[in-house]
């Protein structure tokens, strides 16, 4: 898939074991930890490993002249009692100076695309409420039925 409105050379195609570093450095420089303040999100090269073994084909870079500038890793969950089978994109980042250029619209186009060969009926993501950029771009996509979701933490070396 090549997007030729906003530029002739970014191209999206599956991760290989190659490119991992640098999707590595790329996400540390966007997921850093005032990104998601929730510990449940964080970023580590355990996230990009597993998700490559178990879910190849929903791992995504983006490429402008032989340098990766996004990315989009995703898996499927079959939930019980559920017919449906849910796509859950993970992480999807477009490098700081290229952001608003359409990679993050072509990465995600080519996840769905996968996902929906895969039998997907539903794609879930979730992500901090603060987080405006990232919520602009899912409502764009065409994401709704937002919830809100309460994360709370008890600081054991504070209790008795
Ligand atoms: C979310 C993200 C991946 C979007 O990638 P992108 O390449 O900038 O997105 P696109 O250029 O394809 O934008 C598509 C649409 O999303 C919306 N959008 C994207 N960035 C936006 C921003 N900063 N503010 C408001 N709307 C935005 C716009 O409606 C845009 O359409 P337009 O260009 O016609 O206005 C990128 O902002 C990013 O890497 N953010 C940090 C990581 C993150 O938050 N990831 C999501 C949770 S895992």
């Amino acid at each position: 898939m090549s997007c030729h409105s906003h530029n002739e050379e970014l191209i999206v195609r599956e991760m290989t074991i190659d490119d991992l570093a640098a999707v590595f450095h790329l996400g540390e420089k966007l997921f850093t930890s005032d990104f998601s303040p929730s510990m449940y999100r964080t970023w580590d090269e355990y996230e990009i490993t597993t998700l490559f073994n178990s879910d190849t084909e929903l791992c995504l870079v983006a490429e402008l002249d032989e340098e990766i500038v996004g990315f989009a890793l995703g898996t499927t969950v079959e939930k019980q009692n559920s017919a449906w089978k849910y796509g859950y994109l993970v992480w999807i980042g477009v490098r700081p100076g290229l952001q608003k250029g359409g990679a993050g619209h072509m990465l995600f186009g080519e996840i769905k695309k996968r996902m929906i060969e895969q039998g997907v009926r539903m794609i879930i993501i979730d992500t901090d409420a603060d987080n405006e950029a990232g919520i602009c771009f899912f409502e764009k996509e065409g994401f709704d039925n937002t919830q809100n979701h309460v994360y709370m933490t008890l600081n054991l070396s504070r209790s008795r």
